[in-house]
């Protein structure tokens, strides 16, 4: 039968004889010692204990608890979830307490009594346990994305998130991001969950309409207003009664249509061109630019009470340069539906080559850009798989992030490579483990293990 695997239990603690004393009493855990702040740190990195005694008082003045309380500080930096019980002097109530303050899970006072202190360890791994599943779940909710929008990594599942909860609301909502980021998607999403939903979603872009021709086009105009005003005519504003009205490129707005704009968001009333009736209309606005708004303001070019009315609530989309995951799912996502309009169910993926230069790649078009480099691959494809020159992409280099160690690293690297593979093998588990080298079971093991689907 297999041996279990013991939990691991890290004893920071200077004094030899309570040293073993400890060990002995907690023979039915991994103990590992350390008797300073460096091999304490050396230890976490290694083993990832998830419970840790710390005596408060160690070297190089173990008379003192601040060496202490900085190994408590550099372990909650490192490891946040870590439950640190810390070990004082018998009077020394005043560092316990501050021990607590900067987030050890407990403390214990000297003389161990090691039956007293194995309670308070079993339960901090308790707890441990209890948080981590809870981690998991909340995690498995976080990584669903909306309809319609594909997104893997953390900040668009965040985004994912707020959007849900902001979407049964009429709060007027700013939504910011640079061009092809998928602004005007995350306002149809903010529709599509709203209650309006079955009512209109109109949209207007103010940066595509001439400034003498967008009042009419927002408010409406009652015959005879202008030349070639024939009959009277509803603005985009009042086609979206009881529906969602979207105002994109906002920061494009001209100043004087913008006093306009106030005035309807405050009194929720419009008055067409030439009219002279208010008429009410009930919308929920949403606005979004790729402008610096704040710059804008600074500029005259656009106004401060305007800004504040609009952006209610302010959402941030991401550039897809920041997004990590995003560029192989969206690339699949994309592939499958260019696949079918252009008819090329004969195209299974992307060749090794061109998944890694996608994910090298700045993407300083964003979503939009991607959209156009599969498109153009779908049609340039010769063989069954897309390859580098298909995409006609320019390589750069990522720089590497700090490691917190070496099983991280090989983690995030054992994550790409399977990323990649099943991009490569179009989700077939048997073709993939057979690039990979290894047998599904094991495929399936790793999968679980780094938390891919
Ligand atoms: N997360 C996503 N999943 C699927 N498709 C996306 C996603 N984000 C963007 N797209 C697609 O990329 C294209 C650009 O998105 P969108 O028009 O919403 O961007 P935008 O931020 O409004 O851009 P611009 O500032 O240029 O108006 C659209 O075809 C959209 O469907
Ligand atoms: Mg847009």
């Amino acid at each position: 039968m297999a041996k279990e695997k013991l939990k691991t239990l890290l004893l920071v603690e200077d004094d030899p004889g309570l040293q073993s004393q400890l060990r002995w009493s907690f023979d039915s855990y991994e103990v590992v010692v350390a008797e300073n702040r460096s091999a304490a740190i050396a230890q976490l990195r290694r083993f990832e204990p998830h419970v840790v005694t710390l005596d408060l008082g160690l070297p190089p003045d173990p008379a003192n608890a601040s060496e202490g309380l900085a190994t408590l500080e550099e372990i909650l930096r490192l490891a946040p979830y870590t439950k640190v019980i810390v070990v004082t002097g018998n009077d020394d109530r005043e560092n316990a307490l501050r021990a607590i303050a900067a987030g050890a899970y407990d403390y214990y006072q000297k003389p161990v009594d090691a039956q007293i202190l194995g309670l308070i360890v079993a339960r901090a791994f308790h707890l441990y346990e209890l948080e981590e599943e809870n981690r998991r779940l909340a995690q498995s909710i976080r990584e669903s994305p909306l309809a319609g929008i594909v997104a893997a990594s953390p900040g668009m599942l965040k985004l994912c998130r707020t959007i849900e909860k902001i979407a049964p609301t009429d709060v007027t909502t700013l939504i910011l991001g640079e061009s092809g980021t998928g602004k005007e998607l995350v306002a149809r999403a903010l529709h599509t969950l709203s209650r309006r939903a079955q009512r209109p979603f109109v949209a207007i872009n103010c940066a595509a309409i001439p400034e003498n021709l967008l009042e009419s086009e927002l408010f409406g105009y009652e015959k005879g207003a202008f030349t070639g005003a024939g009959k009277q005519t509803k603005g985009k504003i009042e086609y979206a009664e009881g529906g969602t009205f979207f105002l994109d490129e906002v920061g494009d707005l001209p100043l004087s249509l913008q006093a306009k704009i106030l005035r309807f968001l405050q009194e929720r009333v419009i008055e067409r061109v030439g009219g002279r009736v208010e008429i009410p209309v009930d919308v929920r606005v949403i606005c979004a630019t790729h402008r610096e708004l704040p710059a804008l303001i600074a500029g005259g070019r656009f106004r401060e009470d305007l800004y504040y009315r609009i952006s209610e609530i302010t959402l941030d989309v991401p550039p897809l340069r920041d997004r990590a995951g995003d560029v192989l799912v969206l690339a699949r996502a994309l592939l499958a539906r260019y696949c079918q309009e252009h008819k090329r169910g004969e195209l299974r993926g992307f060749s090794a080559e061109a998944l890694a230069a996608m994910e090298h790649h700045q993407w300083p078009g964003n979503v939009r850009e991607l959209e156009n480099k599969i498109k153009r691959a779908v049609i340039m494809a010769e063989g069954n798989l897309i390859n580098v020159e298909d995409l006609d992409l320019s390589q750069h280099d990522a720089p590497a992030a700090e490691a917190f160690n070496l099983r991280q690293v090989r983690d995030d690297a054992e994550r790409k490579a399977v990323q990649r593979v099943l991009a490569q093998a179009n989700n077939n588990i048997s073709q993939a483990a057979e690039i990979l080298g290894i047998t599904r079971p094991t495929l399936y093991d790793l999968m679980n293990r780094l938390g891919l689907k």
